[in-house]
């Protein structure tokens, strides 16, 4: 009896034991459980186990198809106004609209919905688990400056699809949705305004404003070649395009460094941190012209060496501000009437100046201006504009997509560094309405701009599998 009793109330202890046990390791389990995993769970409907071993093997099963990604950029590079190997791919023209085509028409076979903006902003939208929440997106652009190369922006936005491919194939699931954004001409060749799909999803009203009555350097209007290209039809108010703040939860973008520091040192992923502060400028100035044999030297008002000697002043003041980080460029000079026997009447300028440190660089904008209105006083020639088109503030990259790039470059085993980007992207106005964060890859020499511009296979390659990994950790939070 008493040993009966014994056993009974040893067997209730044991199993009371095994109860708590059980309690507390679930309790631990549960303290202990990456919210990455919770949430595969909760939203995939992988058991416990599986998404561990899921999550902890998505680095190593992630497979990018480098020669469609080649092949695609190759093609898509043939819709170029000038000859390969250079790459001039303008706003609105017959061979954006095709290469915009040539986008939809991927995004569709990636099973993405596609819709488009009043201005051709292309958005392709793969449907998370919990589509209610802020979408991730990821994208960048593919308009091509005069004669440059084929993989700028470009491989953002291919490299973006293959990473969405890259994740179906691996058999992720998306919590949040994720979205493949080709922006509207972050290049400022047409119009004269750079990321300007980008800028009016960050909602700038004054932009929205403007380009209501902005015309390109044949006259036609911004509403005109967007109607040409099938957008702005129903009218000609552009906030439809505007987003709202938190309109997604993240913003990544890939992109070729455009500068030589990763090739330099053999690091396969450049992390960006901030992007440094551009702004640009456009300058006339008016002089009486006259004929190049009749008119002698002291009775010249010369528009031309106004607009000369103002080029050198950019790169005087540029140089004075002591840093390697404040940069000038006049990319534009023109001169009117272009003979070679009148001397010019008319001159433009368009100047270009950054620098990581906004007041420096806004300290370079005034000492050009003042040396336009000396230039202009001791040259006789009047100064008839002097316009500052952008002044645009950097922007940081947010700690949370920098942590999650990061975390995914060492899952890849890839090296990386943390770098400024001093190319502005449309990352720079994305970050007004979400966090932002950039990839940059090598590219050969550094080169970008130029018809020279390459990334090799095995660094896009890297990149999209590091956007992949980091698109599907910020889809899961
Ligand atoms: C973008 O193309 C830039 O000029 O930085
Ligand atoms: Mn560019
Ligand atoms: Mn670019």
């Amino acid at each position: 009896m008493s040993l009966r009793f014994c056993n009974s109330h040893s067997l209730y202890h044991l199993l009371l034991v095994l109860v708590i046990f059980c309690s507390i390791s679930a309790i631990y389990a549960k303290a202990n459980e990456d919210p990455t995993i919770r949430t595969m769970e909760a939203f995939s409907g992988y058991p416990i186990h599986e998404s561990n071993s899921f999550v902890t093997n998505l680095a190593s099963s992630l497979s990018v198809d480098t020669e469609t990604l080649q092949k695609r950029i190759d093609e898509l590079s043939t819709f170029s106004d000038t000859p390969a190997p250079s790459v001039t791919r303008v706003l609105y023209t017959e061979n954006d609209v095709l290469a915009r085509s040539y986008i939809k028409n991927l995004m569709g076979l990636s099973g993405l919905s596609v819709r488009e903006d009043a201005v051709g902003n292309i958005i392709g939208r793969w449907i998370g688990n919990e589509a209610v929440l802020a979408p991730v997106a990821t994208g960048s652009h593919i308009d091509a400056i005069p004669y440059s190369g084929k993989y700028d922006g470009v491989v953002g936005v291919l490299g973006a699809i293959e990473a969405i491919n890259v994740l179906k194939r691996s058999g992720f699931k998306p919590r949040r949705s994720l979205e493949v954004i080709m922006f509207t001409s972050e290049e400022p060749t047409r119009y004269g305004i750079s990321c300007l799909g980008s800028r009016l999803l960050a909602g700038i009203e004054s932009l929205a404003k403007d380009l209501t009555s902005t015309v390109d350097g044949q006259n036609i209007s911004f509403l005109d070649g967007a109607r040409s290209a099938g957008y702005a039809k129903e009218h000609n108010d552009l906030s439809s395009v505007f987003l709202k703040k938190g309109s997604y939860s993240a913003f990544v973008e890939l992109h070729i460094e455009q500068g030589p520091i990763l090739e330099e040192e053999g690091t396969s992923v450049g992390i960006v941190t901030a992007i440094a502060a551009p702004a640009s400028m456009k300058v006339d100035f008016e002089g009486n012209g006259g004929h190049a044999g009749a008119v002698l030297m002291p009775n010249r008002n010369d528009a031309g060496l106004a607009a000369a000697e103002l080029a050198l002043a950019v790169e005087k003041h540029v140089l004075e501000s002591g840093s390697i980080d404040t940069v000038g460029t006049v990319g534009i000079l023109e001169l009117h009437p272009g003979a070679i026997n009148s001397i010019p009447s008319k001159s433009h300028l368009e100047i270009d100046t950054r620098d990581i440190d906004e007041k420096r660089r806004n300290s370079v904008i005034e000492k050009i201006h003042q040396s336009a209105i000396t230039i202009a006083k001791n040259r006789a020639v009047t100064l008839s504009e002097f316009k500052i088109v952008n002044q645009d503030p950097p922007a940081l990259s947010e700690k949370s997509i920098i942590e999650a790039v990061e975390a995914a470059s060492k899952e890849l085993n890839l090296t990386h560094k943390f770098m400024i980007s001093r190319a502005y992207h449309d990352s720079l106005f994305m970050a007004r309405v979400s966090p932002m964060g950039m990839i940059f890859i090598p590219c050969f020499k550094g080169y970008s701009h130029k018809p020279e511009e390459y990334a090799s296979g095995h660094d896009m390659e890297n990149g999209v599998k590091v956007l992949a990994l980091t698109l599907a950790k910020l889809s899961l939070q």
